[in-house]
């Protein structure tokens, strides 16, 4: 499905632009980034978020750093643009894994510009490649709502997702999202229970807004409704997006998820995980210990922002001085999760059912 993409490269300018995602849903601004810092600065501040957009971004701030090179060691200065942007999120795997697979991408043989060359040319590639993954989460996971609208004989899917894992996150398309889009392009009925996700209600403002561009039947809540209505048959199945998925089905997500996944198993939910193969770190296993867990300025919780008359507004919404814990992630357990939608299928949430759709990944001993 064709759909505007939330990264691209302007030839006109020479530069890359994205949706700026810190003022939707309103006002729909375009950032320039044409430099490293300007890249990092792009995924600490949140103009870009989402795992496999950060991804990108990453890779397109190789791309700039080695386009802006004007030291003496090259290979030095990338390692260490490397290791920069590496520091900006800790707990989404794309970004490492983005920079890491850039770093790969430069050949000591090579001159500075075609060295430059093949920094651009990866960013693309890797771009596409996001693309194509949720696209084809969007067609394995459609086959899960169909199932389901059958069962209901044509009545809406009722499914509950969390935070935004849709294109503003991941491109085009989502993942989370994907198999909505496909199911409502196909004329199944669907209706999305939309978690708000304080504390920056990525929910509230992103998803809805992208489901609401595309005309796709949503509500949004608050976080802590989602229980409520799954004691009452009001949810026919979660599906989610993760940050980073360990080999053995660990799933770290935004914050909330966790308390959703066991509401969902409470209740005999079935609660799906939407993620491509570049979420997965292939080195964990265990999420809730290794997984690094962001956590995120006090302001995001204190401070909530809003639109009063046609003016953004932003207003304290607790006591001065609060003490304020703001942790950006949880891990839900393997255990909890139904099945893993990527890109070449469905699987498990276990490192078995996760190496038999990536058996390239098996080590010798498996
Ligand atoms: O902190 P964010 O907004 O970058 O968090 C990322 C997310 O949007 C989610 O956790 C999402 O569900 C996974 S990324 C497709």
């Amino acid at each position: 499905m064709a759909s505007p993409q939330t990264i691209w490269y302007n030839y006109d300018k020479n530069l890359v632009e994205t949706i700026d995602q810190r003022y939707l849903p309103f006002q729909n601004l375009i950032v320039e980034i044409s430099t490293l810092d300007e890249a990092r600065r792009a995924i600490t501040g949140m103009i870009v978020r989402g795992a496999p957009l950060i991804g990108v971004t990453a890779a397109f701030g190789m791309y700039l750093a080695a386009r802006n090179f004007s030291g003496a060691d090259f290979l030095a200065d990338m390692n260490k643009a490397a290791d920069w942007l590496k520091s900006s999120r800790p707990t989404a795997v794309n970004l490492a894994f983005a920079v890491d697979e850039a770093l790969s991408v430069i050949s000591e043989k090579c001159s500075i510009p075609q060295n430059n060359q093949q920094l651009f040319a990866f960013a693309e590639t890797l771009k596409q490649r996001e693309i194509e993954f949720s696209n084809k989460i969007g067609v394995h996971g459609l086959e899960l709502i169909k199932a389901t609208s059958e069962t209901k004989k044509g009545k809406p899917v009722q499914i509950l997702t969390h935070c935004n894992a849709g294109r503003l996150a991941t491109i085009e398309l989502g993942t989370a999202t994907a198999p909505i889009y496909l199911a409502h392009l196909a004329g199944i009925a669907v209706h999305v229970w939309v978690d708000e996700t304080r504390p920056r209600n990525q929910g509230a403002r992103l998803t809805a807004w992208e489901l609401g561009e595309a005309g796709i039947p949503y509500t949004i809540i608050p976080d802590n409704t989602g229980g409520h209505l799954m004691q009452h048959g009001m949810v026919d199945m979660v599906i989610v997006g993760s940050d980073r998925t360990t080999l053995n089905g660990d799933v770290a997500n935004k914050i909330g998820t966790y308390l959703k996944a066991l509401a969902a198993a409470d209740n005999g939910i079935p609660f799906y995980v939407a993620l491509p193969s570049t979420t997965i770190d292939w080195n964990l296993n265990d999420g809730v210990a290794e997984i690094p867990i962001e956590q995120r300025d006090d302001s995001e919780v204190s401070v909530m922002e809003g639109l009063l008359g046609n003016q953004v507004h932003q207003f304290r919404i607790i006591p001065e001085k609060s003490p304020v814990a703001n942790y950006g992630f949880d891990v839900t357990p393997a255990r909890l999760v139904t099945g893993l939608v990527t890109e070449r299928g469905i699987c498990k949430a276990s490192r078995e059912g996760i190496l038999e759709l990536f058996p390239e990944k098996r080590l010798k001993n498996d």
